[in-house]
């Protein structure tokens, strides 16, 4: 199902954007806050099926620009949904992040049924942290050693 924004439409990610998804994971600018995709695991997270756990690509003017993903918690006490991006380099600071969030929110909103929405940026990815305010998320805590000091080199075999 494809949904749309103002300027980008979201569709399901498909084995053809494999490639073009990995080339922007491994630019600088995205690779410093999604460390350690390669085309292999770009297929093997992205284009597998699982429940509770969407990957649409994003694209403008016809070109493949990105990826949101969305998870869903279907535990009824517990149900919320989180939400992540990365666009390419080329397209940041257009406005292109936040006017692929806001369908998103929609959807999981309107369609899903959601109520409680997180997304969690890293604490000085100042970017993202701005576009997330942009389209309503507020600051509501701060993980502490959330990320590893350094990826595990398995993730790139
Ligand atoms: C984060 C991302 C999705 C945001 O999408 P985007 O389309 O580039 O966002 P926007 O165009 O709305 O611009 C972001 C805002 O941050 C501001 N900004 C940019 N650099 C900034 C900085 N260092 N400090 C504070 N604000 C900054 C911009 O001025 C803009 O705000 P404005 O519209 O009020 O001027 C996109 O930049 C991206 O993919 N980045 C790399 C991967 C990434 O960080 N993913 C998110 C992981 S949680």
């Amino acid at each position: 199902m494809e949904i749309h924004g103002a300027r980008v439409t979201l569709r399901p990610v498909r084995p053809d954007d494999a490639a073009g998804l990995a080339a922007i994971l491994e630019t600088p600018e995205v690779s410093r806050w999604w460390p350690a995709y390669d085309l292999a695991r770009v297929e093997a997270e992205f284009l597998v099926k699982e429940p509770n756990y969407v990957v649409y690509a994003i694209v403008a003017d016809g070109r493949l620009v990105g990826a949101i993903q969305t998870h869903e918690e279907p535990e009824p006490e517990f149900r919320h949904a989180s939400i992540d991006l990365f666009l390419d380099p080329a397209v940041h600071g257009q406005g292109l992040g936040p006017d692929a969030i806001r369908p998103v929110i929609g959807h999981l909103v309107a369609v899903d049924g959601h109520h409680r929405l997180t997304i969690d940026p890293a604490a000085d990815n100042e970017r993202a942290i701005r576009a997330y305010e942009k389209v309503g998320f507020r600051p509501v805590g701060r993980l502490r050693k959330c990320w590893p000091k350094t990826w595990p080199s398995a993730r790139r075999q």
